[in-house]
């Protein structure tokens, strides 16, 4: 849920709110100042006017004009008003109804020239202007001049909406160019993991897809490559190790196993006789292990090489019965071979052999004495061909099936009463597939077990 992604959208979006908030509070507030003072400056120009009229005429007959001064109207101002106070209090003349100044601001109002104030009359809020002036005959006047602050407060209400919409606004743009940006940031990262993923110990070849720009993921991406690459040599370490050692482990054995069969024939005591066939047995389970796991470390080095040429399956299926004719008589078990035509194809010849072995020696193996193994070499379909090893052998349980197919994975009732190593089929599997073709299981506990093979005829 809190992914980088998601806290890059979180930061950027919570700081842009809070700037766009600051900085729309900043010109509301100065709006605010700016537009008051207007209202003020407006409202001075408007008390100056009136008080020029009232010195004329009062300078000239005496007598205040209310029509002329009600008529004098002032920019920038609604519902303006005035009212004009001896210096005792008394109003003298005034366009509307105010309430009249106490006597302690009238002290005060005489003093100084201009006082500015707010006021709420009849639940409209109002800028008071007071101005004192003296007449010519030296009676002292207050001017009081008031205009409602209603315009201004209408644009600021209008501004404060305006923001309410531009934040949300803002902050869902910011959000949504957040999230591209970081998405496109974070797409090699995405690439790269993709790539980890499919990294195995069979394809440490891979390396990840690296970023053009230089920057971090770049780098992060080249110390993780550097990283596969070390342990894609520690692993063809091993495996050449195990190659090697199988490799050399084979010629001693091979020595020792014709030292005993020497011994047995010589030696005339049937105690002994029966230990030295005992060894014998163990020397060749050994020798069947060292060979399988040459084969599957080769196969482990050599990855995907093939050693194409064109061959004749069907030859090549007899090659094998005959092969592992001696251990089915061994065990009083009959091999049938069913080949319709001749099939010629490219493959890997002793790869394929050593597949075919590998699935007659199970079906050998695990079916009792007295039953039959039969392979049906199939007509080419297609671009296929298809060949079945059946037995009426033991079987494999459902439960067990996922993992015959895996390296060492042996079945646990007969681990210990038949001896293998179980690579024989991983082996033949990582064969097929090379191949490109498919190898399926189909079996009945206790009746039968069908290996199928498919093999593409046109590889190349
Ligand atoms: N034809 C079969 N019938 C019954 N079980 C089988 C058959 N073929 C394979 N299995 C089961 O699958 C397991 C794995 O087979 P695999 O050939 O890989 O190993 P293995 O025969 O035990 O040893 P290895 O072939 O290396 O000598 C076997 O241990 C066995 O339990
Ligand atoms: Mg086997």
């Amino acid at each position: 849920m809190f992914t980088i992604k998601f806290k890059i959208i979180l930061a950027y979006t919570l700081a842009f709110g809070v700037l766009l908030t600051i900085f729309a509070a900043i010109i509301y507030n100065s709006t605010r100042e700016a537009a008051f003072m207007k209202l003020d400056t407006n409202l001075k120009s408007y008390s100056i006017s009136l008080r020029t009229e009232i010195e004329d005429e009062l300078d000239d007959h005496e007598q205040l004009d209310l029509k002329k001064l009600s008529a004098i109207r002032a920019k920038g101002l609604i519902e303006e008003k005035f009212q004009l106070f001896n210096s005792k209090g008394e109003v003298v003349t005034k366009d509307s109804t105010f309430y009249n100044i106490p006597t302690d601001d009238i002290k005060k109002a005489v003093k100084n020239t201009f006082i500015y104030e707010k006021k709420r009359v009849k639940h409209r809020k109002y800028h008071i202007l007071w101005s004192s002036f003296e007449t010519a005959k030296d009676s002292v006047y207050i001017l009081e001049t008031a205009a409602s602050d209603r315009d201004v407060h209408e644009e600021l209400d209008r501004m404060f909406y305006l923001f309410l919409f531009i934040i949300p606004a803002g902050l869902i743009i910011t959000g949504i160019t957040a999230y591209f940006i970081s998405k496109a940031a974070f797409k090699p990262v995405a690439r790269m993991a993709d790539t980890a993923k499919n990294i195995s110990g069979k394809n440490l070849d891979m390396r990840l897809e690296l970023p053009k720009a230089r920057d971090e993921v770049r780098a992060l991406g080249e110390t993780l490559n550097e990283m596969i690459e070390r342990i894609d040599y520690a692993f063809k370490s091993q495996k050449r190790f195990v190659a090697n050692a199988s490799h050399e482990i084979r010629t001693p054995l091979t020595v020792i196993q014709t030292e005993l069969e020497i011994l047995d024939k010589k030696i005339k005591d049937t105690e002994l006789n029966e230990s030295i066939k005992n060894a014998l047995s163990e020397i060749e389970s050994l020798s069947k292990l060292t060979s399988s796991l040459l084969t599957i470390a080769k196969l482990d080095i050599s990855q995907d090489k093939l050693n194409l040429s064109q061959i004749r399956i069907d030859e090549l299926l007899a090659d094998c019965v005959q092969t592992m004719n001696q251990a089915a008589v061994k065990k009083n078990i009959q091999i049938t071979l069913s080949l319709d035509d001749a099939v010629e194809m490219k493959a890997d010849k002793e790869k394929l052999k050593s597949v075919f072995l590998n699935l007659i020696d199970n079906a050998i193996k695990y079916s009792m004495s007295g039953s039959g193994v039969t392979i049906v070499l199939g007509k080419i379909t297609g671009n296929k061909i298809n060949i079945n090893v059946e037995d009426s052998g033991i079987g494999i349980s459902p439960s067990e099936i996922p993992y015959i197919f895996n390296r060492f994975y042996r079945s646990n009732e007969i681990r210990a009463e038949i001896s293998g190593s179980g690579l024989g089929l991983a082996i033949a599997k990582e064969i097929v597939d090379l191949h490109r073709g498919e190898i399926k299981v189909k079996s009945e506990i206790g009746v039968k077990t069908v290996f199928n093979i498919t093999l593409p005829t046109n590889l190349s």
